[in-house]
């Protein structure tokens, strides 16, 4: 199927933080136990309203419905919700840090449906136009195949420590972004 993502507006958070968790509790259960999910939602998995505010956050609909929503960042943060961030975001240096992907999430009902691919390929062609050569993202166990899926090489797992003692396993994804050749083509008359 073919999704038009679109962007996020402020006005669209209470439907992200309704669709989040539903996201996580359905499709990250073959993954993680339900202690290391309802600890990682908020911390972890939950809205950056900065992404919004960037013009970096992007959602997929269906008869006005929010069913898929994630994004990219110019900034520092690789992960997380901003309730949890003290103090701002940082801008990065396109010229020698990568981008981020951030805050994949997507409805059970519509998985498998090309909707992550779609909002991968939209964030992909903003962060070549931002003039960033490359990607970061820390993926779930359950993003992990996406991002492999589209080019993202795994560069370390690590566990991210929650609350409660727990902890939660991700994985470091990287990916190189060539510049568009169209901009390198030369004028043919
Ligand atoms: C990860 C997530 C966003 C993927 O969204 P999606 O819309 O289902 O993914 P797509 O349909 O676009 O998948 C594109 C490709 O990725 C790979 N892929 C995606 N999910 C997969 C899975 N569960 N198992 C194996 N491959 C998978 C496949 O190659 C797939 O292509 P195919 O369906 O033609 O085989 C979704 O599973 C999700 O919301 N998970 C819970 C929240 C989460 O963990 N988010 C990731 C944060 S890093």
């Amino acid at each position: 199927m073919n999704w038009n993502p679109r962007l996020a507006q402020l006005d669209d958070i209470s439907a992200i933080e309704q669709l989040i968790p539903q996201s996580v509790l359905a499709l990250q259960a073959p993954y993680y136990s339900e202690a290391q999910m309802c600890a990682a939602l908020g911390p972890v998995f939950g809205v950056d309203r900065q992404l919004i505010e960037d013009g970096t956050y992007y959602l997929v609909e269906n008869d006005g419905r929010i069913i898929g929503c994630g994004g990219w960042s110019r900034r520092k943060s690789i992960f997380g919700g901003d309730q949890c961030r003290a103090g701002p975001d940082p801008e990065l240096n396109p010229a020698c840090a990568p981008a981020r992907i951030r805050a994949f999430f997507v409805h059970q009902d519509w998985a498998r449906r090309g909707i992550g691919r779609s909002i991968l390929v939209a964030c992909e062609t903003a962060i070549r136009a931002a003039n960033f050569r490359s990607v970061e993202l820390v993926a779930t166990l359950a993003g992990e195949p996406l991002y492999a899926s589209h080019g993202y090489a795994a560069i370390e797992g690590y566990d991210i420590n929650l609350n409660g003692g727990l902890q939660l396993p991700v994985v470091r994804m990287r990916k190189s972004i060539p510049p568009d050749p169209e901009l390198y083509r030369s004028d043919p008359r």
